[in-house]
């Protein structure tokens, strides 16, 4: 029988064996808060029907109220349950679910307004990963998930990160390892035509524009679109030391005052107390907050972090680094 690991607080965290889902979704059930893997971040899960539960979840994560929160579900047919499914959105769920792609729609009534943070419209998403779809399909329920940080911290991508984060207001967390993208999901907004991408995954703007929807502008070239997404508007992703980016071919940067720590794809010049490299732009995503996070306790004020101009995943990665530098 699987155990739970390590010490008194880490009790709560649970290799998710079928046992423990359903004692997860009992625990749901009842009204409680169960972090949960996904194939892209760990989410902070509750009943999304059940508005005191939700409440919870603003208030572990210490979440504006206003910051609406994404519906996890299993498969597309369960989409219009919980909202009014366009063609367009229908034929991104046929393309892209179960996996990192949130879709934002007309809401339907039986959606608490906590849990769409007060808005007319609702994010769906089916996240691929076998621990999350077991969970989902087992209270046959939406599970709300924002991403299990606290509010402004780099999302977990470990279990670990969640026990650390918000160990305490968490009732069980399921450890399904390290997530294998390890940035949160695309959001795009289908509410009107052309769809917009609010927040940059997984999804490319490259795989949207080869699918049957017509899509805009990047958000980053549209930012009065990306206004619209309420998470945009918080400070987000931040280690507690300062980040720098290193944009250009310049070398201006480490030219840093004290000790500096350095992640990226690039090989920095000498001098780093610790240099993590990259080889990829998926595995600088996989790595990035757990990077940021181990970076944070390496004793120096600094993280310097490359900003790496490559096409794909490379604008998830750069929106992300923007943000925890305090860019937007
Ligand atoms: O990969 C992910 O999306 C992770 C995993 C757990 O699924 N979840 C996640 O949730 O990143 P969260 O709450 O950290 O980010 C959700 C984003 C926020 O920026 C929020 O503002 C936006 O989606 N969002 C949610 N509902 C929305 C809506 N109705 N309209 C516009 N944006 C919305
Ligand atoms: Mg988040």
């Amino acid at each position: 029988m699987a155990q739970p690991i390590h010490n008194e607080r880490a009790k709560k965290i649970f290799e998710p064996t079928e046992e423990y889902i359903s004692k997860a979704a009992e625990i749901l059930k009842r009204g409680g808060l169960v972090a949960f893997p996904t194939e892209t971040v760990y989410g902070l899960g509750a009943n999304a029907l059940d508005e005191r539960a939700v409440g919870k979840i603003f208030e572990a994560k210490g979440r504006p109220c206003d910051n609406p929160l994404i519906l996890h579900i299993s498969s597309a047919d369960e989409a219009s349950l919980y909202a009014e499914v366009t063609p367009g959105a229908l034929a991104l769920m046929e393309r892209f679910w179960p996996g990192p792609l949130t879709i934002v729609l007309r809401a339907a009534d039986i959606v608490p307004l906590a849990a769409r943070g007060g808005l007319e419209t609702v994010a769906l998403r089916a996240p691929a990963n076998p621990v999350a779809l077991a969970l989902i399909r087992k209270i046959q329920l939406p599970l709300a998930g924002p991403s299990a940080n606290k509010s402004g911290r780099p999302s977990p991508t470990r279990a670990i990160d969640v026990l650390n984060d918000i160990g305490d207001a968490v009732d069980m967390i399921l450890d399904g390892g390290e997530t294998r993208i390890g940035v949160e999901s695309t959001v795009v907004d289908a509410t009107e035509r052309p769809l917009a991408i609010l927040r940059p995954g997984a999804v490319t703007r490259e795989m949207l524009a080869a699918a049957p929807v017509e899509i805009a502008e990047a958000w980053t070239r549209s930012p009065e679109k990306a206004r619209r997404s309420p998470g945009t508007r918080y400070r987000h992703y931040a280690p507690s030391v300062e980040l720098r980016l290193w944009e250009d071919d310049s070398q201006g940067v480490f030219g840093a005052e004290g000790a500096w720590c350095y992640m990226g794809m690039r090989k920095p010049p000498e001098g780093a107390l610790r240099a993590i490299i990259f080889a990829t732009p998926e595995e600088y995503a996989h790595g990035l907050f757990s990077t940021m996070r181990e970076l944070e306790r390496c004793g120096a004020k600094l993280i310097i972090a490359d900003f790496p101009d490559v096409p794909g995943l490379g604008e998830a990665i750069r929106n992300r680094l923007s943000r925890a530098a305090g860019r937007y």
